[in-house]
């Protein structure tokens, strides 16, 4: 895990709470924001956005994953991730489901940082090894493709 400072965190975090305003969930009521911090520092953010249909749904941080790569960016530092019940505070820490795990393995190594915010002074820090242990990489293994 790249060591971020507390103000780092602190940004990230913010950018992850705003970005939980935008969501777009009036099926599940449960509004979830993502903040990408990028090798270079950029950010790219991400909401949750679901369909009456339910699949096509995405999560916040697949949001946040496909706009980056999409825009050229495959170098990753970290992800801070905000979820909870539409409209009130994130009332725990709101942890990536599996397919964003995994989603997460394809495009960073296992030091790769994932920030769970609760609130700008409540961050709880995990690796992504330490979330997705024994990851399913191109060969089996958990190798990064560049
Ligand atoms: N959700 C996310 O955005 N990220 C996760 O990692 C967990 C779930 C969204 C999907 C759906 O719109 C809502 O939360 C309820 O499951």
């Amino acid at each position: 895990m790249r060591d971020l400072t507390p103000k780092e965190k602190q940004d990230l975090a913010r950018a992850a709470l705003e970005a939980r305003e935008r969501a777009y969930c009036p099926y599940s009521r449960f509004s979830v924001g993502a903040a990408l911090l990028c090798g270079d520092g950029a950010v790219v953010t991400g909401c949750n956005i679901e369909n009456a249909a339910h699949a096509p749904g995405s999560c916040a941080e697949r949001t946040a994953f496909v706009k980056a790569v999409s825009e050229g960016r495959r170098d990753f530092d970290a992800i801070a991730v905000a979820g909870g019940r539409a409209g009130r505070e994130p009332e725990d820490h709101c942890a990536p489901c599996g397919v964003c795990r995994q989603v997460m393995a394809e495009f960073c190594g296992p030091d790769f940082t994932v920030l769970l915010v609760r609130s700008e002074d409540d961050i709880r820090a995990y690796t992504l090894e330490q979330l997705l242990p024994a990851a399913f990489g191109p060969m089996g293994g958990r190798e990064v493709l560049s």
